[in-house]
Formats: C-alpha cells, structure tokens, sequence
C-alpha cells in the first residue's frame, strides 16, 4: 500500500460520495488565499463529522479549533437545528472563518470565540449554560487532556467526544524522550495522554481508529460520555 494509491482511494471516494460542493470549494480558496495552514479534516472526514451530528441528533456543537471554519460548516450542514460554538485563537483565523460562514449559509448558527481554547472553556464551565451534545477537539495537540476533561464537564452522558490527529504517521507508538522540549513532543504527550484517558477514564467509553487518505497516515479518537 503505497500513500500515492491510499490518496487516489481517498479523491475517489471523494467524487463518489460527496462530489464537487462549490461552497466549500470557495471556502477552501479563501483559506488558501488568506495563506492559512492546509490542515482542515479532508472531506471524507468532513462528512463523518457531519453524520455524527445526525446520529447523535446533536443540537449543541462544540469545536475547538476552528482554522477557517470547514470543519464547522460539514457540521452545522448536518442539521438546521445545529448550533456550533467554535473556538480559536488566531484572529486572522476567525476572521476567515467568519466570512465563510456568511458565505455558507450558517452565520446565524455558528459562534466564534477568539481566544486561548482553555480560557474559553473554563469561562464557558463558570458559567454553565445548555450541555454540549458533541464535542470536536482539533486545536493544540499538547492541550488535548485539558480539552477532553472540559468536553465532560460541559457535556452530558451521551455527549459525542472526537480528537482529530491521534495517531500522526504512527508517531503516536513512542513516548518522546523526557528531556525533548519541542512542539512535537509536547503534542506527542497531549495526544498519547488523552488516549490513555479515554481508555481509563470511567466517564467515557471509546476507541480510536487509523486513517490514510489524503492527509496522509492519521487517526482520530471517538468518546462517548457515560
Ligand atoms: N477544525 C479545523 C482545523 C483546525 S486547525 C478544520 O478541520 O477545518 C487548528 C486550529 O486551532 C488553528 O486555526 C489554530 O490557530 C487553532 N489553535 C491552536 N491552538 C489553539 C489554542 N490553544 N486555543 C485556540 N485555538 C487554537
Ligand atoms: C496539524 C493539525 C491538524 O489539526 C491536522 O488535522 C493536521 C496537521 C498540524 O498542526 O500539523
Ligand atoms: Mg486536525
């Protein structure tokens, strides 16, 4: 199995389920354009999202790390009874992320907060409104515990919990050395410390699962709330 063969797969599976969607075909140009990192959940993906939020018949999303919103419009399309709260901490970013939700459609039903994701959610846990039906953590890597413990206590039992990027080329397998400062290994701990979470953590039930395709080898983790 070569990456060049799992991507072809990955663009027909593309063309066959989902098709050509001019909408978010210009909310990806707008990115682009704008220079934003390409590192949006591939439109396989997208969809997923998009049919957790009809099973789980979600009606209060929750994402942490909106980039330029295509993961949020792929959710708020999963009903009109959806309403996203979005968070991130480039301004630039949401900036994006607002003009595409306009020009989707869903501005009415999607909220970004700028900010940094814990102090949002810690203002968003002082304040306790309506829980959370599904939760998307794709922000910091390194922050993901932090995340998942915010995600139950704004969540109910039932409540959808999803953490992209678990598995990140297989990097995930070893622990980074104790001494290593860097970005990748502070995500590296962030990721392998939320699977171990999720694993023992008798709040929740979960299990991640491997994908290839057009982001290259990657995974994502699936919760649920006891
Ligand atoms: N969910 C998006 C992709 C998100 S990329 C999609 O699939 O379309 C990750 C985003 O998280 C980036 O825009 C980044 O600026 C933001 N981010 C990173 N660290 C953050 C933090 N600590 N708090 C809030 N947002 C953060
Ligand atoms: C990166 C972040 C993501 O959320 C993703 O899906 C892919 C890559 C990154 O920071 O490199
Ligand atoms: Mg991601």
């Amino acid at each position: 199995m070569s990456e060049e063969e799992t991507r072809a797969v990955d663009h027909w599976l593309e063309h066959v389920l989902i098709g050509d969607d001019p909408v978010l075909r210009h909310v990806q140009q707008r990115a682009d354009r704008a220079g934003l990192p390409m590192i949006e959940v591939a439109p396989t993906a997208g969809k997923l999202l998009q049919l957790l939020v009809r099973i789980s018949g979600a009606r209060r999303v929750l994402e942490i790390g909106t980039l330029a919103g295509y993961s949020a419009i792929w959710m708020a399309r999963g009903s009109d009874a959806v309403r996203i709260l979005t968070i991130e901490r480039s301004p630039e970013h949401a900036a994006i992320a607002r003009e595409n939700f306009v020009d989707a459609g869903v501005a009415d039903r999607i909220e970004v907060r700028v900010g940094q994701a814990v102090d949002v959610l810690d203002e968003l846990v002082a304040e306790p409104d309506e829980p959370f039906d599904l939760v998307f953590i794709d922000a910091d890597k390194r922050s993901n515990p932090l995340y998942l413990e915010r995600a139950i206590a704004l969540g109910h039992p039932g409540t959808v919990v999803v953490v992209d990027n678990v598995v990140r080329g297989g990097s995930v397998l070893t622990e980074p050395a104790a001494d290593d400062d860097s970005t990748r290994a502070a995500d590296l701990r962030g990721t392998r410390e939320v699977l171990r979470l999720i694993g023992e953590d008798v709040r929740l039930d979960g299990t991640a699962l491997q994908t290839v395709g057009v982001k290259g080898w990657d995974g994502f983790a699936l919760a649920v709330v006891r």
